[in-house]
């Protein structure tokens, strides 16, 4: 079974995307260019799977040294990982493929950027705890 993570960047109160871009794209502040250099560092050589949109904004230089693989709403999860056992598989996004995805998080490494404002796709806390059954 591959080693399914996500490394993501939520703003303060969990804002994750608006209108298809980061809330806080064009910011040119430290934790913003870290964040991003930091993304494709970590998922360099790796699996990313994501929905359409998300895969689409790749930029062109980070195409080449990783696997990238769109998943669309008819796919069956546990057939989409399987195809890649032995690999480390970042979950991408958006918000509707972590719905689905989170269980089979096993590491999340969320950034928590300097940024308040406006979003249109947030982050769930309930991802985190996907798939546990056990009561408090
Ligand atoms: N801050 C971050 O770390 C971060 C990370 C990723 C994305 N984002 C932001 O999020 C936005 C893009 O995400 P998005 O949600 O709009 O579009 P998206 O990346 O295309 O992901 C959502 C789409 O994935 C498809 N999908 C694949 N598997 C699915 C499943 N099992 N269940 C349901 N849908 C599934 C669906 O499309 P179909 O029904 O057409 O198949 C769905 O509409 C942008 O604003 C982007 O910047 C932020």
């Amino acid at each position: 079974m591959a080693d399914v993570r996500s490394i993501i960047a939520i703003g303060q109160s969990g804002q994750l995307g608006l209108n298809g871009h980061l809330p806080w794209e064009g910011k040119r502040g430290r934790p913003f260019v870290e964040d991003v250099e930091r993304f494709f560092d970590i998922t360099r050589g790796h699996v990313l799977i994501a929905g359409p949109k998300t895969i689409g904004a790749v930029p062109d230089f980070a195409r080449g040294d990783r696997t990238l693989v769109v998943i669309r709403s008819g796919d069956d999860p546990q057939e989409v990982l399987g195809r890649f056992p032995d690999r480390t598989v970042y979950i991408g996004g958006g918000p509707k493929v972590w719905d689905v995805y989170a269980k089979y998080i096993r590491h999340w490494d969320i950034n928590r950027m300097p940024y308040d404002g406006p979003a249109d796709r947030w982050f769930d806390p309930a991802w985190l705890l996907a798939g546990g059954t056990a009561k408090r």
